[in-house]
């Protein structure tokens, strides 16, 4: 996976950890605890406090949203123990001991975690595509109904366009390498994508292939269908405007090259 400059001493690539490397070029927790604190109060009347989340990967998304107040508890479940040890050294690790208590990571999968109910349960990065199959999304969907309060809300984010399904690769500078999202593969027949990310270094060394992810590229009503046949009351669509701040509540858009949207199953 490494791609080495052939020196003596080690290349950026080498010196690299690939986990860190994500952080910078893909995760922004901000956004997205906003969207789901204002979506909660908007439509519960009160504030979010406890929450799960799912794919949670290193936690970084969970650390942020107990970090927004002192009442708030934060699950992350996640089936592989890489990701979940680097949180833990890297993101909760660093974070204060009152956050550090109010946090628990569990290595599971999503379709059969037993964890307390929560009031939201969020899924980002697109990560329950990993789910090909329209049986085994219904059941993590009906899993996160299940592991949800009363009153609980799901959010999940989704991408598409007519750029989405074409392979290509998008290149942009990060702090001190590139970063490469590849659309290496899909399939129209079964809608199956295989996309990488790499990271590529001014010595001219890379991690190439550092992340993969095998999904199948759902579309919002497939989402929805599901969703409601999970047990959700009701959805919503919030269409990211790019060029505003806020995502803004939708049932109409036009088509673009690509678009971005956070779904919610209202339960
Ligand atoms: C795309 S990463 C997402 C990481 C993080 N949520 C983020 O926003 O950057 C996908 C994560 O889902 C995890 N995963 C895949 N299948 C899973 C399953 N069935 N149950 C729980 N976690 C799963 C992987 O181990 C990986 O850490």
């Amino acid at each position: 996976m490494k791609k080495a400059a052939s020196r003596g001493r080690p290349t950026l690539a080498e010196r690299a950890d690939r986990y860190t490397l994500y952080q910078k070029a893909v995760q922004a927790p901000d956004p997205e605890v906003k969207f789901m604190q204002r979506t909660y109060r908007r439509l519960r009347g009160r504030a979010p406090t406890s929450f799960r989340e799912d794919f949670c990967g290193t936690a970084h998304l969970a650390t942020h949203w107990v970090k927004g107040g002192a009442e708030r508890t934060a699950i992350g479940v996640d089936i592989s123990a890489e990701p979940l040890d680097w949180g833990k050294e890297h993101v909760l690790g660093i974070a204060a001991p009152s956050v550090q208590r109010r946090m628990r990571l569990v290595q599971a999968d999503v379709l059969s975690a037993e964890v307390p109910r929560v009031d939201v349960i969020g899924a980002f990065n697109y990560s329950y595509c990993c789910f090909k199959e329209r049986s085994v999304l219904l059941r993590y969907f009906r899993a996160a109904h299940a592991g949800l309060k009363k009153d609980g809300l799901f959010m999940c984010d989704l991408f598409g366009g007519t750029e989405a399904i074409a392979t290509q690769a998008d290149e942009r500078q990060c702090d001190g390498f590139r970063y490469v999202w590849d659309q290496a593969q899909y399939n129209p027949i079964t809608h199956e994508a295989m996309n990488h990310i790499h990271f590529r270094f001014r010595d001219g060394s890379s991690l190439e292939r550092a992340f993969t992810y095998d999904w199948r590229l759902w579309s919002i009503p497939e989402v929805r269908e599901l969703l409601l046949e999970a047990g959700f009351r009701s959805t919503e669509v919030w269409w990211d405007p790019i060029d505003e701040e806020h995502y803004r509540k939708t049932e109409v858009e036009e088509q673009q090259a690509t678009w971005l949207v956070y779904l919610v199953g209202v339960k």
